[in-house]
């Protein structure tokens, strides 16, 4: 159980705080949001650390895309009927608004709407041309979105090569992946694939990897998931060949929205597998052929979630009026404040009683924090456990591997030997529990907290209170 603590604890806290971070002060607009906006979040007391999960949307996002639902007839797009042109115009306008907002010049970038990253992710394995000469490289920091792309090079049989990222700090080994990068057989296709923030150790990867990579002959798939929500994404600045992102994390609301912004140059090499409609201008059953349109429709299947779409607007304009500057500072300052008190808390005996995996600064890295508990005698605290006691506390956090089990596998130490031989002790299917057996006496999965556009003092101030319930704790 938390120990309720004392409103003057939290504000001597918050004073002391805000000293020693003084930029925070620049982002207090935000909390005039929160109490504003987001009011339910502390109308309901969550402590909600799992922006990473998810964004939280703003009231006022839900009450404008209402309005504009209830003030208009829209009908399913590209027919020339009334009610179709208002769906088709606004669709095309939140198009162009998408690329506005990452700064991605309409003469060079596609948006291509999807059902959320993993989505954009598949359309780019499934399409892209590897072949029996062609390489998919990638890094062990990786969505199993972007892993599951190895199942589509592999099987037009590319050669698949992941880089690692080095524990403890979990950031690239950058001699192996130039070393790798020097791998492409300039006569083929080949594609590395990164992310531009880890959703397991919040690690930020160069994006100086893309023109690196294109040098040396690859195109460049840049997982943007977990990095725009907080950061801004400037493709005027960088040119990745493909973008992938989802919209829930940068804003909240609508689920079930994510995009693909490609290179057009690139976009002309990926083959679709199959048609749809909605892909094709004409496809003839007697005359078995079929055409496919040109640009976004070409990679959007059937009827697109056209009510959903203008709410994609309504939520980028909102973070525009905030400016994703301001939300990067926050986080930045609460993160940090955040690794300080986590690394800083030890048992009585010394012992620390957190270890975080990824890096104790802010340098490059996010507001993603991964970590397992221990007990005084060095010994884990099983992550499930962590998740019930903080369940208690009202604190939403995320326990397990996050679907990133490259960077997973390295932070926890679990070795290649082990893995293999733990799948083909069980070669038929091995569930999580007959996993954490055969790598029995390590952790198979770590708690992670996230901070993002109205964490507040509070929020990370109770979660480290939480935390000190584990002090001297035998588990
Ligand atoms: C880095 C990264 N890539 C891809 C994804 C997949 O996103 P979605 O589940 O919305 O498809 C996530 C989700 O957490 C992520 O963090």
């Amino acid at each position: 159980m938390v120990v309720p603590t004392l409103a003057t604890d939290v504000e001597s806290a918050k004073e002391d705080f805000c000293s020693r971070y003084p930029d925070y002060q620049q982002t207090q607009q935000l909390d005039e949001l929160r109490a504003k906006d987001y009011a339910r979040l502390d109308q309901t007391h969550h402590i909600y650390l799992d922006y990473t999960g998810g964004g939280l949307y703003a009231d006022s996002q839900v009450k404008a895309h209402t309005q504009l639902l209830l003030d208009n007839v829209f009908g399913n797009p590209h027919s020339t009927n009334p009610t179709s042109i208002v769906a088709t115009h606004l669709i095309e306008h939140t198009r162009a608004f998408v690329l506005q907002y990452f700064n991605a010049s309409p003469d060079d970038y596609i948006a291509i709407f999807t059902q959320n990253a993993s989505g954009a992710l598949k359309i780019v394995g499934e399409s892209y041309p590897f072949n029996k000469d062609g390489h998919y490289l990638l890094t062990f920091d990786n969505h199993n979105s972007v892993n599951g792309i190895r199942e589509f090079a592999r099987a037009k049989g590319a050669a698949v090569t992941y880089t690692p990222t080095l524990p403890p700090d979990l950031r690239i080994d950058e001699n192996t992946l130039n070393k790798n990068l020097d791998r492409a057989d300039p006569n083929a296709h080949n594609l590395f694939a990164y992310p531009a923030q880890s959703n397991f150790s919040g690690v930020q990867h160069s994006l100086e990897w893309i023109e690196i990579a294109h040098a040396k002959g690859w195109d460049v798939l840049l997982d943007a998931a977990a990095f725009t929500p907080t950061n801004r994404l400037d493709l005027s600045l960088y040119h990745p060949d493909f973008v992938t992102l989802s919209f829930y994390k940068i804003f909240g609301y609508p689920t079930g929205l994510g995009c693909l912004i490609a290179r057009k140059s690139a976009l002309k090499k990926l083959h679709r597998p199959w048609f749809a409609g909605g892909t094709i201008t004409v496809a003839s059953v007697q005359g078995n052929k079929h055409y496919l349109h040109d640009g976004a429709e070409a990679f959007e299947d059937g009827t697109l979630n056209y009510l959903g779409i203008p709410a994609v607007e309504i939520g980028l304009k909102h973070i525009a009026a905030i400016n994703v500057e301001t939300i990067h500072t926050r986080v930045t300052c609460l993160a940090d404040w955040l690794l300080k008190e986590l690394v800083s808390l030890k048992h009585g005996n010394g012992n620390p009683v957190v270890k975080i995996y990824g890096p104790t600064t802010m340098q490059d890295r996010g507001g993603t924090i991964t970590m397992n508990f221990f007990d005084p005698r060095g010994w884990f605290i099983d992550h499930r456990y962590i998740e019930a006691e903080a369940n208690k506390a009202n604190i939403s956090l995320r326990t397990g591997c996050f679907c990133n089990p490259g960077d997973g596998e390295l932070a926890l130490g679990i070795s290649a030997e082990e893995l293999i031989s733990c799948f083909i002790k069980r070669p038929d299917a091995l569930t999580i529990d007959d996993f954490r057996r055969c790598v029995d006496a390590k952790s198979t999965g770590a708690v992670r907290v996230s901070v993002g556009l109205v964490s507040n003092f509070n929020d990370v101030y109770r979660f480290v209170e939480f935390a000190k319930t584990f002090v001297d704790k035998q588990v």
